[in-house]
């Protein structure tokens, strides 16, 4: 037969205890009277409680432990009692004291003194004599009960931490009584049913661990979502649910012509400059412009036109063909309000898109030069500001946002225009959410869009309201390289809304 391990031991000795004695009232000493370490029969109590075999109580006390150098005293005795034990009745000398105490030898002679166990010759200061016969080692015995978690005076507690001979640990026992099913000695349960089971046929006489329905499950191999492309989702269904369609965004590279100069975005603005945006090196230019709108939108640009007084510069086509990574997906909204004016007759439009944008900024915690932009648009007749407000309304507070402040803003394109801000619970703040606005009639008259019509707009990140509902406080954690492929899988889905 197989060799019993320590542990059946322990197991077995506590078994037979609690069937003779009822109770085990303190684990501490129960594992000493076994000879085996407290962290040994913790491993046994923890199993059996698992089992309902036994029922443990946790016993929280703060112990005093002795630090390596007491524990040393309490094997030796105390440096005191050592140096008094070193001296042969003619005395010793310090240095040979010292060559036999070591370390002892300063805090000894010190409290040898104080005792008065200790004095030295009249003629030979350096001749230490014993004064006394033997000594009662009182530091030893205290320690030694210290150690054995007797109880000892606090005068003696207080002497033993200023002499830091002692440090407070807090320590956890149990208390044991039988429990439920309690046993005298456990079968081994079988887990699974093997082919070997079948074949011996001992399966019929085999019992089987119950099975544990609160178990988790092994995590599913599989891809996960990332939890902007969650979100995104989630969006869309809230578009879609609200009658809108999508706007085509697979076109990263956008001309300067659609992405500014059809936005009334003057050549001149600080957005189309380097620093804000990226430009192509190949291909630098499109030639694919529409020449009619385009002179239409030159001229609005250059002297006006619509009751407008434009912008009064020399419009250059150069400009407006400079190919670059578009900076914002109005420029794709531009494109689709464009193609709409061209359908006849015209037909009211509600249109989203969820796509990439780029911006050629400093990157911080909560800036990259690439994001994602969030835009609608509602296209009919007689549209007001009002109407704006109440799509906001609506389309915020399904994401959860119901909270909402609106502040005058300037967009070249829009007026009026309005900053969005949300009032987050969590953050216990107003955060700027989007910029919103009716598209101006420099901008779609020229389009061909009928008189009377209006756009009513808005734009937010994807990511702001992403790092919000997921708790993520660095953009670089939630995009990028840097993306802990466990927050992807341990991610729980996030609801907008609730
Ligand atoms: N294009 C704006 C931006 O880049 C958002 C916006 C869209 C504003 C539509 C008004 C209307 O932030």
């Amino acid at each position: 037969m197989a060799e019993k391990s320590p542990a059946a031991d322990v197991e077995a000795g506590l078994l037979a205890h609690l069937n003779s004695a009822d109770e085990v009232p303190d684990s501490r000493s129960f594992a000493s009277s076994l000879g085996v370490s407290h962290l040994e029969l913790k491993g046994v109590i923890k199993s059996l409680s698992a089992f309902r075999i036994v029922e443990s109580t946790d016993i929280i006390k703060e112990t005093w432990v002795l630090t390596e150098e007491a524990k040393g005293y309490a094997a030796k005795g105390s440096p005191e009692a050592q140096l008094v034990a070193a001296i042969p009745p003619e005395g010793a000398s310090k240095d040979a004291l010292k060559a036999k105490l070591g370390d002892a030898f300063d805090v000894g002679m010190k409290a040898a003194a104080r005792n008065k166990w200790i004095g030295f010759d009249k003629g030979n200061k350096d001749l230490v004599l014993r004064k006394v016969e033997s000594v009662k080692d009182e530091l030893q015995e205290q320690l030694r009960r210290l150690e054995n978690g007797e109880a000892v005076p606090d005068r003696v507690i207080d002497d033993l931490k200023r002499r830091k001979l002692i440090t407070k640990e807090k320590s956890i026992w149990h208390s044991l009584k039988k429990g439920p099913e309690f046993v005298l000695k456990r079968k081994t349960l079988a887990t699974d049913v093997t082919t070997e089971h079948l074949r011996s046929g001992d399966w019929k006489d085999l019992e089987f661990k119950d099975y544990n329905y609160g178990a988790q499950g092994q995590p599913i191999a599989k891809g996960y979502v990332q939890p902007l492309m969650e979100v995104r989702e989630a969006i869309e269904n809230i578009f879609i649910m609200m009658g809108f369609t999508e706007m085509p965004t697979n076109n990263f590279v956008e001309s300067s012509f659609w992405n500014f100069d059809a936005l009334f975005q003057p050549q001149q603005h600080p957005a189309r400059d380097s620093h804000d945006t990226f430009f192509l090196k190949a291909p630098a230019t499109t030639q694919q412009l529409p020449d009619d709108y385009l002179e239409k939108v030159k001229q609005v640009h250059q002297s006006g036109g619509y009751g407008s007084k434009g912008y009064v510069y020399d419009w250059k086509r150069d400009e407006a063909e400079k190919n670059l990574l578009r900076t914002h997906t109005t420029a794709v909204s531009t494109r689709m309000l464009y193609k709409l004016a061209q359908e006849k007759p015209f037909a009211p439009k509600r249109y989203y898109s969820i796509d990439r944008v780029f911006r050629n900024e400093a990157v911080d915690r909560t800036h990259l030069a690439e994001f994602h932009h969030i835009e609608g648009l509602i296209c009919d007749y007689g549209l007001t500001l009002g109407d704006l407000i109440g799509v906001l309304e609506d389309f915020l507070s399904s994401l959860g946002m119901s909270k909402l402040r609106f502040k005058p803003a300037y967009n070249p394109y829009t007026e009026p225009s309005m900053e969005i801000f949300s009032y987050h619970d969590g953050l216990k703040k107003w955060v700027e959410v989007g910029n919103s606005g009716m598209f101006r009639p420099e901008m779609l008259l020229p389009m061909g869009l009928p008189e009377g019509v209006n756009v009513i707009a808005w734009g937010l990140s994807l990511e702001r309201p992403t790092m919000i509902l997921y708790g993520i406080d660095n953009i670089r954690d939630l995009f990028g390289p840097k993306v802990d492929f466990n927050l992807i899988k341990s991610n729980p889905l996030c609801r907008l809304g609730l």
